[in-house]
């Protein structure tokens, strides 16, 4: 049975995507802050036949992650996938923007992904896996009011890119998965302070099924990047 590691899954495309992968019959390593909302979650699912293990983790605190990781890790399961959802958006002007949400947006759009990358892709090498980075279509654009955003999602996509490549001869894939918006629970962050058609955007249902058919490429095929966006536009 294949294990499939999903940060930010309490809520969101994280949720959804853990549903889906359930469904599929894959076990399931989970992570986010919360984890009265993860064990909701686990109960939802109430599926007998495949293992769930959960660690409440904050990625905003780098010393956290390290030993998060090796904790969730001690349950034995391994995963064959890794899918570094959990990510955060402020809006503002820029060069307003506190130091300290700066360095909030980069340490969990992707200091962190370096960091749960560098505890768990050494342990997928022994059969070789992928890892995907969920990031945005900010990441290739500029939009006002969402720079520190774009600026972590472009390095996010960078990053796996340099993933990729290092990792090739170990049997590790990287994929991005850019998206458009998504009607999740971000757009009622306190930090987001912008509000668009939401009936319009993508569900994170589409979003959790476009994830499992990566998930379930054949070994010898990689979709490095894929850009799902709604039909309606971007937003
Ligand atoms: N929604 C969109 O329009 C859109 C568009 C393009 C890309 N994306 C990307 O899609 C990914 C998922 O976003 P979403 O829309 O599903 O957002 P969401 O509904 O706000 O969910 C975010 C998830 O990340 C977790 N998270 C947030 N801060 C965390 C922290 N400090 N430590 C651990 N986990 C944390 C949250 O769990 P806890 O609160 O329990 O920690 C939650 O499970 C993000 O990377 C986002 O940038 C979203």
């Amino acid at each position: 049975m294949s294990t499939v590691l999903i940060t930010g899954a309490s809520r969101g495309i994280g949720r959804a995507t853990a549903k889906a992968f359930a469904n599929s019959g894959w076990d399931l390593l989970l992570i986010s802050r919360s984890g009265d909302d993860l064990e909701k979650l686990i109960k939802e699912i109430d599926n007998k036949k495949i293992k769930i293990f959960y660690k409440s983790i904050d990625l905003s605190n780098h010393k956290e992650i390290s030993k998060g990781i090796v904790e969730l890790m001690k349950n034995g399961l391994v995963p064959s996938v890794l899918i570094n959802n959990a990510g955060v958006a402020w809006t503002g002007d820029l060069l307003s923007m506190p130091l300290e949400k700066w360095e909030w947006i980069m340490q969990i759009n992707l200091t962190s992904i370096f960091q749960i990358c560098s505890e768990v892709v050494p342990l997928m090498r022994k059969k070789g896996g992928l890892v995907i980075n969920v990031s945005s279509h900010a990441s290739r654009n500029s939009f006002s009011q969402w720079g520190a955003y774009c600026v972590s999602k472009a390095a996010l996509a960078s990053f796996t890119k340099c993933l990729a490549e290092e990792e090739r001869k170990n049997f590790i894939r990287a994929c991005t998965l850019t998206l458009g918006s998504v009607n999740s629970s971000l757009w009622e962050s306190d930090t987001v302070g912008m509000q668009f058609d939401r009936d319009s955007m993508l569900s994170v249902d589409q979003v959790a099924c476009e994830l499992l058919h990566l998930a379930n490429q054949p070994n010898n095929q990689t979709v490095e990047d894929l850009t799902l966006m709604p039909s309606a536009g971007a937003f």
